[in-house]
């Protein structure tokens, strides 16, 4: 993406440096700014009423001193691996397996299910921005979305960032990502777009997925289609008899498969609550981090799952990547 302005944050009215920044430079210290205390160095107060963290006149009210806490929560998880990454991009010797895992743009990052992007201009801002390196992807379908991000990253000056108006499916196959991007984020994208994220980090061997999923309608479709056969089966499936139900297990479920088949592939994976999401129910924050041990356990653990939960038929959908899926099902197996 290009851009009239220089990647670097000019101070603006009302744009003023924190006083910690301040005391760095050498300067006489202005007074610090009002807001120093809630601010991180540096960071783009433009950038943060625009995302109507704070008010035009630059003020934070309660509502949005609780969500800029929230961000920062959520960026505290991200910046640690984005640090461990840069230290390895930037390593002087990097070891053949860190070469093999660097991708050539420095650092890449693809969030899919963008929205307002407001996640990958917070990350643009604070990480990016600041060490002067990578590119930040943002995927999102609403066409309008895609247009506002540009013009608002434009204005900004924030050039090492693009939007792209594709599906995350599609964007697994587009010529206008790289082939490699080290870093995969989705955060509530709708329904199987965090699924499709994963399949992309998967095929863009990503070396780290944060994924916060959204409802998810799939599984419970499917529990829901052999919901009679599975209460003759296994008292269990009362666990979803009533629809309700249906839609939690399958959230549930969901995301357990998710975690199984990311340990599959060579990732390990943390799974904590995002604390403060108040204004959604779906706060289950998974972190991937590739280490190229491929747990057999966790496959097979994966497949007894979807066998007794009727849900076989997401082998050859889903877990596309899973080691030896090329087998053929058991006998009396149903996929
Ligand atoms: C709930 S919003 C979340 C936006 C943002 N990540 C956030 O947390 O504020 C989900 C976004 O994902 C987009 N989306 C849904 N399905 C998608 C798909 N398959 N590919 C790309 N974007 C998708 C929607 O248009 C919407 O903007």
């Amino acid at each position: 993406m290009t851009s009239k302005h220089p990647d670097t944050h000019r101070p603006k009215p009302g744009d003023r440096p924190s006083a910690r920044a301040a005391g760095r430079s050498g300067a006489t210290p202005p007074s610090p700014h009002p807001l120093a205390d809630e601010l991180r160095p540096g960071q783009s107060i433009e950038l943060l009423k625009e995302l109507h963290i704070l008010t035009r006149e630059g003020k934070l009210n309660q509502d949005s001193r609780r969500k800029l806490k929230q961000v920062y929560h959520l960026y505290q998880f991200i910046e640690k691996l984005l640090l461990e990454l840069a230290q390895q991009v930037r390593a002087p010797n990097p070891t053949d397996d860190i070469r093999a895992y660097t991708s050539p743009a420095g650092l890449t990052l693809a969030d899919h299910g963008a929205g307002k992007s407001y996640l990958g201009f917070i990350l643009y801002d604070l990480f990016f921005r600041q060490q002067g390196l990578g590119h930040i992807y943002g995927i999102e379908t609403r066409a309008e979305l895609v247009e506002k991000s540009q013009a608002l990253a434009s204005r900004l000056g924030f050039e090492r960032m693009s939007f792209l108006n594709l599906t995350v499916a599609e964007s697994t196959e587009s010529s206008r990502l790289p082939e490699r991007i080290d870093v995969v984020t989705a955060l509530h994208a709708c329904d199987s777009a965090t699924d499709d994220a994963i399949a992309f980090g998967l095929q863009k061997r990503a070396r780290v997925m944060v994924l916060v999923p959204c409802c998810q309608a799939e599984v419970a479709r499917v529990l829901s289609q052999h919901k009679a056969l599975s209460l003759s089966r296994t008292p269990l499936a009362e666990l979803w008899r009533h629809p309700l139900h249906t839609r939690e297990m399958g959230s549930q479920i969901t995301n357990v498969l998710r975690c199984l088949y990311l340990e599959a592939c060579g990732y390990q994976v943390t799974v904590t609550e995002l604390v403060g999401w108040e204004h959604s129910m779906k706060n289950e924050l998974i972190i991937a981090r590739y280490t190229g041990a491929r747990k057999r356990a966790s496959a097979e653990r994966l497949r007894s799952l979807l066998a007794e939960f009727g849900l076989l038929s997401l082998l050859h959908t889903r877990f596309t990547s899973l080691p030896d899926n090329a087998v053929p099902p058991l006998l009396g197996e149903v996929v």
